[in-house]
């Protein structure tokens, strides 16, 4: 979604809003802008100067001239209210022209507030939500802009993340409620940002800011206030290097983080569970007199969560309900011994975020599983299970699912009253998933090989039964988001009861064929399916000879507890899906209309 920079400091801002807006492209955007406060002569006022465009940032850079100024913010635009053109692109101004806004969020009442203002004789110059912020200031603004951001903010309903600044000021003033933003401390420069990445390449140091909170921010100080009151929060070390936040050699962010999913796992159950002892020893602590357990979740993380309802279920006996996020506000039912989880790896996701927001104020324990620290949701649930997967730049969430699924299964593991051999041997499967996952991605050519075969479809089946039918749906999800065609998942055994329609000889199907209880009946289903035309390509594991006879093509797995055969079949349909959108030419990183983090209902 969009994406929101800012710097006060002693260098000319151009250059690094530029920087910092590139490292913010992965959020996804369509249009983009800067502002500058331009430091003029002394005889002439001093003016703010704006750029925007539809578009990449790199384009826009092509065509701005080189402005000096050493305060300044930029945005990259996801459109909500109106079309995508370089007025509805922000930074957006009052009718002085002397205060500028960027804006992330959603203005709810902007309409009556438009109407009154427009009454009273504004101008507006675009159909955004976030332009009545900059003339609302306006109207409250006589030298203190703190002051003056205070009121107009208060007169909002909705969501925001904005900075803000008047011409010859060396400062910015900027405020969160219910969006991310942060500051970026440096050494007499400062940086405002919606997430870290914009800054790993200035700073390793920053403030986290709460909702409510108005911070002024020049290249000397920062001060923040709440509701009035003067606040210190904590300067923080950010966790990740600048490194971690580049392709390293890759083509795309997606392939190298696919690539690094054995360390990811790897650094995951690092301090979980010792080498030496079978030992979980996790921060997580269940209240006595809970009784089930409820995850709320969007998109990948709701899969990976639908993984976690059966493994929590099969090892601790435990009831779990599994709901998206953003239909939990119509959920309705019982839960008064409910323990409730929220799962997304951005730590973002305004529909997680107002889940686990329902289920406090019903009285529930929380707990959130996100791999952003300092996030919001780890400021919402009451306690927090981080992931260790480093930084996510490709939209589509690959490494950050492979430990989502990590931190399901210790979980689950932490709360069972497992058999000490039974125990021992679940402790060893994790221990070797770095290694088993490796051996897949050793067979990258062969994987790429059957994606080009499935190229040139229009619609794609994933089957699944039983653990694997969620990870058939990440697979479908995987494909349809980066290579644009349309893929479905469905349980094998619920085919027959519609799609049947829909199958022939242009509808290739995947079909996950673990060797556990769901293999025979996934036999069944494949003959079925065979019987009416489709080729078939099946995920199946190394030793397997019978499954050749009833398919077209095979993708090898290593063998492994079918427990965790999950790992293994993610990781061959995320490549199954990147070298599809390869072959098709699709940009991997940006899919067309999506975002990194959905940070709007
Ligand atoms: O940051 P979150 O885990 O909360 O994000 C949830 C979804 O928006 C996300 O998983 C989305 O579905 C991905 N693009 C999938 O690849």
């Amino acid at each position: 979604m969009c994406g929101i920079v800012g710097y006060a400091g002693y260098r000319d801002s151009q250059p690094i809003l530029l920087e910092s807006l590139k490292r913010l492209e992965y959020r996804g955007y369509d249009s983009c802008g800067v502002a500058i406060s331009v430091n003029s002569a002394l005889e002439t006022a001093p003016t703010i100067e704006v750029h925007k465009d539809v578009g990449r940032v790199v384009d826009m850079e092509k065509n701005l001239p080189c402005v000096h100024g050493r305060v300044g913010m930029g945005h990259t635009r996801w459109a909500t209210h109106g079309e995508v053109s370089p007025a509805n692109a922000h930074p957006h101004l009052d009718c002085s022209g002397r205060i500028a806004v960027v804006h992330n969020g959603v203005i709810e009442n902007f309409q009556s507030l438009r109407d009154e203002l427009s009454r009273e004789g504004h101008h507006f110059s675009s159909e955004t939500d976030t332009e009545v912020i900059a003339h609302l200031i306006e109207n409250y603004y006589s030298g203190d802009l703190e002051r003056a951001v205070a009121r107009a903010l208060a007169e909002l309903v909705g969501t925001y993340a904005v900075i803000v600044m008047v011409a010859g000021h060396e400062e910015l003033v900027v405020a969160r409620r219910e969006s991310p933003l942060i500051i970026g401390v440096g050494d007499k420069e400062n940086f405002v940002a919606s997430d870290v990445a914009a800054v790993l390449d200035y700073t390793g140091s920053v403030v986290y800011l709460e909702d409510g909170d108005i911070a002024v921010v020049s290249g000397e100080s920062i001060t923040i206030t709440n509701n009035g009151d003067r606040v210190q929060r904590e300067r923080q070390v950010i966790p990740w290097s600048v490194e971690e936040a580049q392709k390293g050699g890759y083509e795309h962010f997606m392939l190298k983080e696919i690539h690094e999913q054995p360390k990811a796992i790897e650094n995951t159950l690092k301090g979980h569970i010792s080498l030496i002892e079978p030992l979980i020893a996790l921060d997580v602590v269940k209240d006595e007199g809970l009784e089930d357990v409820l995850i709320v979740a969007c998109g990948t993380s709701w899969h990976a969560a639908l993984i976690g309802e059966y493994v929590i279920g099969k090892l601790c006996h435990l009831p779990v309900r599994v709901k998206v996020a953003s239909e939990f506000n119509h959920y309705d039912m019982a839960m008064d011994k409910t323990w409730v989880w929220g799962i997304s790896q951005s730590g973002e996701t305004l529909d997680t975020l107002q889940a686990i927001k329902k289920a406090r104020a019903l009285g529930c324990p929380t707990l959130a599983i996100t791999n952003v620290p300092g996030s919001s949701i780890t400021r919402i649930a009451e306690q927090v299970f981080y992931t260790r997967s480093g930084p996510e730049i490709g939209v589509a969430a690959t490494k950050t699912f492979m430990t989502q699924l990590v931190a399901l299964y210790l979980l689950a593991m932490s709360f069972a009253s497992l058999d000490m051999m039974v125990y021992e041997g679940l402790i060893e499967g994790l221990r070797l998933l770095p290694s088993k996952v490796q051996q897949v991605l050793d067979e990258v050519g062969k994987i790429a090989q059957h994606a080009r075969e499935l190229s040139p479809y229009a619609n794609v089946f994933f089957i699944g039964r039983g653990l694997n039918y969620p990870v058939a749906m990440e697979g479908a999800l995987k494909l349809k988001e980066i290579s644009y065609i349309h893929a479905e998942a469905y349980p094998a055994g619920e085919l027959k009861h519609g799609p049947f329609a829909l199958l022939g000889r242009t509808t290739p199907v995947v079909a996950i064929t673990t060797k556990d209880d769901t293999y025979e009946p996934m036999l069944t289903s494949i003959k079925e399916i065979k019987a009416r035309g489709p080729q078939v390509i099946a995920l199946a594991e190394e030793g397997d000879e019978d499954i050749e006879q009833f398919v077209d093509a095979v993708i090898r797995l290593p063998q492994v507890d079918p427990l965790f055969s999950p790992f293994l079949n993610s990781v061959a349909l995320q490549l199954l899906a990147y070298y599809t959108a390869k072959e098709r030419g699709c940009p991997i990183d940006l899919p067309a209309n999506l975002a990194k983090s959905v940070t709007v209902p």
